[in-house]
């Protein structure tokens, strides 16, 4: 018999996307080295569907159908390239290889050239959802060959994530395009995350428990800050620890890690250059997270008795919506000019189409989004929509109020204060730069432009 479709890699995420597919309908074949992780994989199939495991790479290519369709879901770097040189002699022109895991898109744009001139067609494809979303339904990010994804397009909307009925997956531009809106997706997922748990941070020096935490942010994601992000949120508050009986978020360490997908987004984004301070923000307190030792000792020197007054839940929720507005502000106008820089053709509109559903920076939020792209799509900021603009002036007063009052009791939330300055800078129509400007051509003869008349200048300062 022949399979429609191949899986290399039998991790969590893609033995759970291929008994996805096998669910509907598709037969399915896997391979991975690992034996435990092919039986693993057949054990766990739904009766009635076509799955198989392989030990064997090229016992499973020659039982797909052709032109073979082939996704490998390994970490990300070097894995990916001994897969693709393991797989090039086994292959044969027309066959799609997909590469859905985190890679970098320069790394994708390297791949999908050198196969090419093997006559094969690569993919680089965003997948979004972690485990459950990869068995339920994930966002898929494709990008790249147009003629490769219709190959490959029926799979991808079966195993996908639906919302309205509608799947959420759509071609989102040429060459890496897939791997690079996920990696901006990404970097949302970062700030939304700082953000959230500043929000935590707050709420807990006005004297929240865990329980009251939990009821707060369960009625947040009944309101208009519906999302996966909250939902889970409100989840972990109640999550009692096995061992202590404690609350388990009590009982975690702080020092977060990452995999660096958030830190390639603001990479990119200072070569673009597009500013994403917020996400640089995200970045950068996982790192200073990291520094446990210092902050003990620094601690210990800066005890703080600063006070400020108290803040009102309402007033935290606003200053929440308002940096999710700016994170996502920030993440989609990279997009838009990455898409222009690089030549990808990233459609904005379907990008926000497939992130309602599926992903983990799901929201409502999106819908909103999704019209104001429609109505636009060449829009380069969300802040420029109307209906956007509606909602960041109903939230910015409050955010105010919750950065003064941050600062002045001693709480970090630079997520918070970065998208307020980001928007103060972006709603100034004159910026104080003129001065920048000014300094670099005194001391460098950098020259400026005059506000008054064309042409370029250079004065001799202080003479
Ligand atoms: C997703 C996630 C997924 C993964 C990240 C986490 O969309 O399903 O983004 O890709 O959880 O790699 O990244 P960090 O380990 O860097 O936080």
């Amino acid at each position: 018999s022949v399979f429609d479709f191949g899986m290399i890699g039998l991790g969590v995420m893609g033995r759970n996307l291929l008994l996805n597919m096998a669910d509907h309908g598709f037969s399915v074949i896997g391979f991975d080295k690992d034996s435990t992780k092919t039986g693993a994989l057949e054990s766990a199939a739904t009766a009635g569907t076509t799955v198989k495991g392989v030990a064997e790479l090229a016992t499973m290519v020659q039982l797909l159908e052709r032109p073979r369709k082939l996704m490998m879901l390994v970490p990300a770097g070097k894995p990916v390239d001994d897969v693709i040189e393991s797989l090039i002699p086994l292959l044969d022109k027309g066959d799609v290889v997909i590469d859905g895991g985190n890679s970098h898109y320069t790394d994708t744009l390297r791949r999908v050239k050198y196969l090419r001139e093997k006559g094969l067609h690569f993919m680089g494809i965003g997948v979004s959802g972690g485990e459950k979303g990869a068995r339920t339904g994930p966002s898929i990010m494709p990008g790249g060959d147009k003629e490769a994804y219709e190959k490959v397009r029926p799979m991808l909307e079966a195993v996908s994530a639906k919302v309205n009925g509608t799947p959420c997956v759509a071609y989102l531009g040429k060459e890496g395009a897939g791997h690079y809106v996920k990696m901006v997706h990404n970097g949302i997922e970062y700030s939304i995350m700082q953000l959230i748990s500043e929000t935590y941070a707050l709420l807990k020096k006005e004297g929240l428990s865990n329980e009251q935490l939990h009821e707060t942010f369960k009625k947040w994601n009944d309101g208009d800050l519906q999302s996966f992000l909250i939902e889970i949120t409100a989840d972990i508050f109640l999550q009692k620890d096995d061992k202590t009986s404690a609350h388990l978020v009590d009982v975690i360490s702080d020092k977060a890690g990452s995999k660096g997908t958030g830190k390639w987004t603001s990479q990119d984004a200072m070569e673009l250059p597009v500013a994403v301070p917020v996400i640089d923000t995200a970045v950068a307190m996982r790192t200073v997270s990291g520094y446990k030792d210092e902050r003990v000792e620094a601690a210990k020197i800066y005890s703080s008795s600063e006070s400020a007054p108290a803040l009102s839940v309402e007033q935290i929720h606003d200053a929440l919506s308002f940096g999710i507005l700016l994170s996502y502000a920030q993440g989609l106008a990279m997009l838009t000019q990455a898409s222009k820089e690089l030549e990808m053709e990233i459609p904005l509109p379907e990008v926000v189409k497939v992130w309602r559903g599926g992903c983990i920076i799901r929201s409502t939020l999106l819908e909103v989004f999704t019209r104001a792209y429609v109505a636009n799509p060449t829009l380069p900021n969300i802040l420029l929509s109307e209906e956007i603009a509606a909602i960041v002036k109903q939230v910015v007063g409050n955010t105010r109020a919750v950065v003064a009052s941050a600062a002045q009791s001693g709480v970090a939330a630079a997520g918070i204060m970065s998208a307020l300055s980001y928007f103060d800078a972006y709603r100034t129509a004159r910026m104080p730069t003129n001065l920048v400007q000014a300094q670099r051509d005194y001391f460098g003869a950098h020259t400026y432009q005059r506000i008054d008349q064309p042409g370029t200048f250079h004065t001799v300062w202080g003479e």
